[in-house]
């Protein structure tokens, strides 16, 4: 006999924008009234579920395929002073009337006393009512009372979660005429169900049947502990009375996909997992018309529903995401003077696929890079009707920003080096640079930068990393899932306008255009490097405020200072006669320098182990017309994602003029500054401060014979 039936759902229409309430909707629940068809007279009655049935039924519910409802069978009324069948009264049980029934102390003493069988926990206990719970499975009468006996029988019925064991008053005829009130005996009965038992299931008190009162005593009711396990979901997390309210998702997409409703059958955790896996194969053979992914069903919450303490059915909420149990805050709700609650509510989730989808906060420009994501463009046609006097003119200023998320480094062509002068032979001393002594100023106070991992191959810059999140999903579901959050839309809005006006107002309106690109940043740029410090090969160490004593193979100078013997700082200067470490950038006049200073660009520079970045030099040219170079290819402290790359350039037949060249600037200046300046000459020259004009490309010449500053690009 099965029991079983079609259940309401409200899982057709699933493309609802806003997130809808996952609080029973109680106009939607059609009254249940279970039936529970307790025969007196009869020592056992077997009501019997079939799980496959009622779990094929459950998946074949979703395509709307109906199921054949079975009647139970009704058994014929028996003859007024009809024998019943009775047991021996083993406990000594006082059956005289109701009361004296109810107030047995002997009954009482079996109940209270009453071992508690394994794998079941105790609901209640020596009451005076009989339940009437959710999933009724039949009963039987018991030679003795031990729940034992009650759990053995429960255990080997399919579908049993529960048992009631209670002391009944019963008839030992038929009441009718002749006999309306018939001498009475102890019967002992379990009754089992298929839902969880607890106080509000007790609601039978006994009955009058003619003159004669059924009455119960010594009720205990006992709720198994062992909760079903489903392959493929996750361990079920025991909710007790209380139900999912789960939130939208980090995109702010409705998880809850809806509800079915399954009344009639016994409490079965897997009719909801097959509804969760045929709602997803559903979904996915017939995806949404507007192009978006189907809802697939990760994660489901199913509970008995109970009206007023009668169980009106299985509920088994859907979600495309797992949601942890402290979303579980729906305990209760009420319609009228009607009391809606929630018992025996578990939750599991899928094993393999948590449903967790990309974030677009955080996620959309990976998710972009990995399926190469190409931003479409859509056009906008709004049309327009003027007012009979007026018309407006739209100008769309399309603002484009380019989210860079790969880096190449150019390779730059380094020749080997050989210096030759005019007449052919080979000079090399004339041509280098001896580093005399290397000066860490050790700032005791400046905070430590965090250990960058070596890389002995090149430059690892501005690397687009797979988040962790990912780092376990198949790459199906990375592609499915960002596919949903790729961004970038480039919209075109043209207005067309319906007459011609008598007047024209003009507005202008902004549109941003995103596009992903990769940034191609240069490499180092003279042709012979040599390092001062770094290495094309991966820098050996990471290096700050440090500043190096040279001697150059011809002085050079500012302001009429000049010397040979010169000092180099990483903070992006050049000084003459001292070096200095100073990392916080002044204003110029700055006392915080070496006396003599050519400032290329002083900031917090500094060098990563592992990377290409180090400061470099190249002299060329024939003795008398040398030029000497430092190319300096650094990051910054702490701002490893910041670059800077320029080079200063000297000559030794205009001593006192020098060129800065950039290539690569973060934030184009706006925390360093550029200049030269000496305080025994009194003079300075200050290009930028602070400020956000050194562009890459922009070339500075600084003559301070002349005290000109002039610049290119
Ligand atoms: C869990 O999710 C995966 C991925 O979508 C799916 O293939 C699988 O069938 C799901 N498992 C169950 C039990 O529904
Ligand atoms: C080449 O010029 C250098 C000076 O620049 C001089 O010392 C050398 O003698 C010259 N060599 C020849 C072969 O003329």
């Amino acid at each position: 006999m099965l029991n079983k039936a079609l259940a309401f759902s409200a899982l057709a229409a699933l493309a609802a924008a806003a997130p809808r309430p996952q609080l029973i909707n109680l106009d939607e629940i059609p009254d249940y009234t279970p039936t529970v068809t307790m025969v007196p007279g009869l020592t056992a009655q077997v009501v019997t579920y079939d799980p496959t049935a009622a779990i094929s039924a459950a998946a074949a519910d979703v395509t709307d395929s109906p199921l054949l409802q079975e009647k139970r069978d009704l058994l014929q009324a028996r003859a007024a002073c009809a024998a019943q069948p009775t047991m021996a009264n083993v406990y000594n049980i006082d059956v005289s009337s109701a009361s004296a029934f109810r107030a047995d102390t002997i009954a009482a003493g079996k109940a209270n006393n009453a071992v508690t069988p394994s794998g079941y926990a105790l609901n209640f206990q020596n009451s005076g009512k009989a339940s009437s719970a959710y999933g009724y499975l039949g009963y039987q009468t018991v030679s003795s009372y031990d729940p034992s006996i009650c759990a053995n029988k429960c255990n080997s019925i399919t579908g049993c979660l529960a048992f009631n064991i209670y002391f009944e008053r019963d008839p030992t005829v038929e009441p009718g005429t002749g006999c309306t009130n018939p001498s009475a005996f102890a019967n002992i009965k379990c009754s089992y169900w298929g839902g969880n038992l607890d106080t509000t299931t007790l609601t039978n008190g006994g009955q009058m049947r003619s003159s004669f009162e059924v009455a119960i005593a010594g009720s205990n009711g006992y709720t198994t502990t062992k909760y079903q396990v489903i392959s493929g979901y996750t361990t079920p997390k025991f909710l007790n009375t209380a139900v999912m309210n789960a939130p939208t998702d980090c995109n702010g997409a409705d998880t809850y996909m809806g509800y079915k409703l399954f009344n009639e059958a016994v409490f079965d955790a897997r009719l909801c997992s097959a509804a969760c896996d045929a709602q997803s194969a559903y979904n996915i053979a017939n995806p949404p018309s507007d192009g978006s992914k189907p809802k697939l069903c990760k994660f489901f919450n199913t509970y008995i529903l109970n009206k007023n303490g009668v169980g009106q059915g299985q509920y088994c909420s859907m979600y495309t995401e797992q949601w942890s149990s402290t979303y579980a805050t729906n305990t209760g709700q009420n319609r009228g003077s009607d009391k809606y609650t929630m018992s025996f509510s578990f939750m599991y989730g899928n094993t393999t696929d948590d449903g967790t989808p990309a974030c677009a906060s955080t996620d959309s420009a990976f998710c972009s890079a990995y399926i190469n994501y190409i931003p479409p463009v859509s056009t906008i046609v709004s049309s327009f009707t003027p007012a009979p006097t007026t018309v407006t003119s739209t100008q769309v200023n399309v603002v484009t920003s380019t989210i860079y998320t790969a880096t190449i480094t150019a390779a730059a062509g380094h020749a080997a080096r050989v210096r030759r002068d005019g007449n052919g032979t080979e000079t090399g001393l004339d041509y280098s640079i001896s580093i005399i002594e290397s000066i860490d100023p050790s700032y005791t106070n400046k905070p430590v930068d965090s250990p960058q991992t070596a890389s002995s191959t090149g430059l690892a810059r501005r690397a687009l990393a797979t988040p962790a999140k990912f780092a376990n999903w198949p790459a199906s579901r990375i592609s499915a899932s960002c596919s949903i959050i790729a961004t970038g839309r480039a919209t075109t809005t043209v207005v067309s306008t319906a007459s011609a006006p008598q007047t024209t107002v003009a507005v202008t309106s902004a549109s941003t255009t995103t596009v992903y690109g990769t940034l191609t940043v240069p490499g180092v740029q003279l042709a012979s490097p040599t390092a001062i410090i770094g290495s094309l090969s991966g820098s050996p160490g990471s290096y700050d405020d440090l500043y190096y004593h040279l001697d150059l193979p011809f002085p050079i100078g500012a302001f009429g200072k000049t010397s040979s013997s010169i000092w180099l700082e990483i903070n992006g200067c050049v000084s003459l006669n001292t070096g200095f470490g100073d990392f916080v950038n002044e204003r110029l006049p700055s006392t915080n320098m070496a006396d003599t200073t050519l400032l290329g660009y002083w900031d917090d520079l500094y060098i990563y182990q592992g990377t290409q970045q180090g400061i470099y030099y190249d002299i060329t040219g024939e003795v008398g017309s040398r030029v000497l170079q430092f190319e300096f290819y650094t990051s910054a402290f702490q701002r490893r994602t910041e670059y800077f790359h320029f080079i200063m350039t000297f000559y030794e037949n205009q001593v006192g003029l020098v060129k800065y060249k950039y290539f690569d600037i973060s934030y184009n200046g706006l925390s360093a500054t550029v200049g030269a300046q000496s305080r025994s000459a009194g003079k300075f020259l200050q290009y930028s401060f602070n400020q956000a004009v050194i562009n890459p490309g922009l070339e500075i010449t600084i003559d301070t014979n002349a005290g000109t500053m002039t610049h290119t690009g």
